[in-house]
Formats: structure tokens, C-alpha cells, sequence
């Protein structure tokens, strides 16, 4: 875990409450933490429960793996200690998200259950809600769909250390949330992530 390296700083309060920021914006935050395998679909149904996030009216963003290893994590690879900071990282994100009333969705491997586990204290330690969904697929049909054919090259050994290849998943134990796309419809995925937030009361 990182250690807090900055010396002389202290915590600033502001004075608006996390009740006063739901009560203007009329809904609560919240972060739903999707993980699982490359090519489980987690991407997929984040960005479906986005959209109708938005089209109910609730605000709703999302955060991926790809998309932030761009930008803000763009100095992190994928050895077991960058994942573990890119993780760290969107831990902290995601917080921040939720804490300003927004529901988050957040699509990362997230391999390593210790560092989903941090991810969690965080927000349990700030009463914020964290709904873990874990996207299972049998790596077998993971890798037949292989949209980006990062499979195929991690098979031929042209990247090394891909996840269920050559470099662990950690499958979570106590998942609030399992949903198995090989099974599943999109549908059927969404409405069971939206069904999960309606029985939290987050979409009151
Ligand atoms: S994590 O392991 O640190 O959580 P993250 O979700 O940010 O990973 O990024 C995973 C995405 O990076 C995959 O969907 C895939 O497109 C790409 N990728 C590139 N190299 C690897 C690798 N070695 N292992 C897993 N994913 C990889």
C-alpha cells in the first residue's frame, strides 16, 4: 500500500455534508466496481447501465481500464506492482466520484483481491456504498471472443504476464454482484446491476 510521502500537510473540511450534496443533487453515490477477466463483458455493461443511468436521469460516469491507462495512469504498465497502483489509484478515483453524488462505474481487471479489498476500506472507512460485480466468464470464451486479440498474442508469447494467460485472476469470494456472461443476455447483465442498486436504494 502507499505510504503518504508528503509531511506538513492537514485536512482541510469544507462545510456542505454529504446528506446536503445528495439532497441536491436527489441521489446518493456510489461506486460499482466490475472485475473480472479482458474481454468478460465488463466494459460492455458498464456502458449499458450508463446509459440508462443517464436516461433516468441519475448521474453516472464511467471509469475503464483502457481509457484511464491513457490519461491518468499512463505511466503504469502491467506488472503486478503498476496494477496494484493503477487499483489504488482508481480506488481513490472512484471515492471521489461517489463522495461527490455520482453513481461510478468502474471496469478494471482488478486481478489482485487484496488490492480490490483496499479499494473497498476506502470507501467502507468513508460510509460510501461499494458494490463489487464480479463479470465471470470461462477464459475459454473469453478467449474465442478476443475482440482486441490480445489472446492470441498472449498465447504466441508476443505479451507477456496477460491475465489468465500467464499472469493470475483472482476470482472474488463475497462478489455482491456475479454476473456470468457466458450465460447471461446484456439485458438480463444490466437489469441485474440495476436491480442491485434499486434494492440499496440508489436509485430512489
Ligand atoms: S488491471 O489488471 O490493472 O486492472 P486494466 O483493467 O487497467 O488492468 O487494463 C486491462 C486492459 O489492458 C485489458 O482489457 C487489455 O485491453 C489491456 N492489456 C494490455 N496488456 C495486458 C496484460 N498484460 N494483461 C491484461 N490486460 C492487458
Amino acid at each position: 500500500m502507499a505510504e503518504q510521502v508528503a509531511t506538513n500537510i492537514t485536512w482541510h473540511d469544507g462545510t456542505v455534508t454529504r446528506h446536503e450534496r445528495a439532497a441536491c443533487l436527489q441521489q446518493t453515490g456510489a461506486t460499482v466496481w466490475f472485475t473480472g477477466l479482458s474481454a468478460s463483458g465488463k466494459s460492455t455493461i458498464a456502458v449499458a447501465v450508463e446509459q440508462v443511468l443517464i436516461q433516468r436521469g441519475h448521474a453516472a460516469y464511467r471509469l475503464d481500464g483502457d481509457n484511464i491507462r491513457m490519461g491518468l495512469n499512463k505511466n503504469l504498465g502491467f506488472s503486478a506492482e503498476d496494477r496494484t497502483e493503477n487499483i489504488r489509484r482508481i480506488g481513490e478515483v472512484s471515492k471521489l466520484f461517489a463522495d461527490a453524488g455520482v453513481l461510478c462505474l468502474s471496469s478494471f481487471i482488478s486481478p489482485y483481491a487484496a488490492d480490490r479489498d483496499a479499494a473497498r476500506a476506502l470507501h467502507d472507512e468513508a460510509g460510501i456504498p461499494f458494490i463489487e460485480c464480479y463479470v465471470e466468464v470461462d477464459l475459454a470464451i473469453a478467449e474465442e471472443r478476443d475482440p482486441k486479440g490480445l489472446y492470441k498474442k498472449a498465447r504466441a508469447g508476443e505479451i507477456k504476464g496477460f491475465t489468465g494467460i500467464d499472469d493470475p485472476y483472482e476470482a472474488p469470494a463475497n462478489a455482491e454482484l456475479v454476473i456470468n456472461t457466458g450465460t447471461m443476455s446484456l439485458e438480463a447483465s444490466v437489469a441485474a446491476v440495476l436491480a442491485c442498486l434499486e434494492g440499496r436504494d440508489l436509485l430512489t
